[in-house]
């Protein structure tokens, strides 16, 4: 295994403004473990002309994962992944009338050939969709990989041993 400095960049993209209260928690693990990130909102339904041009040109941008949040018929991480072979991972946005369910099934539901790596609704989904990314760039950057392994240690030791 060759590993590289810390080059790695994510992509946290999402449908709709209402998004961001879900996908900032991405963005501050993000910023814990020091990973280089950018936020779009990128919708498959209102914006499709700028999903294809962000989806084609993130090879180019040196993206290494991109993170897509979405809710209710939450297609746009499905359609990134149709135009990208980057690895893409999709938080369902907890929505109002269904709580989730919806963005979940549409998002894990991926027909064979095109994945998705798909984590749990909401705040939790959020959280691991950068903890995701940051194991996936730390196969090949040491640098997460030593402060991915270091919030992990930090997590451990927060955990007490008896209940109060
Ligand atoms: C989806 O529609 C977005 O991802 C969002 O979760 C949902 C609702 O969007 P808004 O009506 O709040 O803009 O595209």
């Amino acid at each position: 295994m060759s590993y590289k400095k810390n080059l790695s960049k994510v992509s946290i993209v999402m449908g709709s403004q209402s998004d961001y209260s879900t996908m900032k928690y991405t963005r501050d693990v993000l910023k814990i473990l020091k990973i280089k990130h950018e936020t779009k909102i990128v919708s498959a339904h209102r914006t499709p002309k700028r999903m294809y041009d962000f989806a084609k040109k993130a090879e180019k941008n040196n993206i290494s994962v991109i993170i897509a949040g979405a809710g209710g018929s939450a297609h746009l991480p499905g359609m990134i992944a149709a135009i990208t072979s980057i690895p893409v991972i999709g938080v369902p946005i907890e929505s109002k009338k269904l709580k989730g369910l919806d963005s979940l099934l549409s998002i894990v539901q991926m027909p064979k050939g095109i994945p998705v790596g798909t984590v749990a609704i909401g705040r939790d989904g959020a959280i691991n969709a950068a903890l995701l990314a940051a194991s996936i760039i730390s196969t090949a950057d040491l640098e997460v990989k030593k402060n991915l392994n270091l919030w992990r240690q930090k997590q451990s030791s927060a955990v007490k041993k008896k209940p109060k």
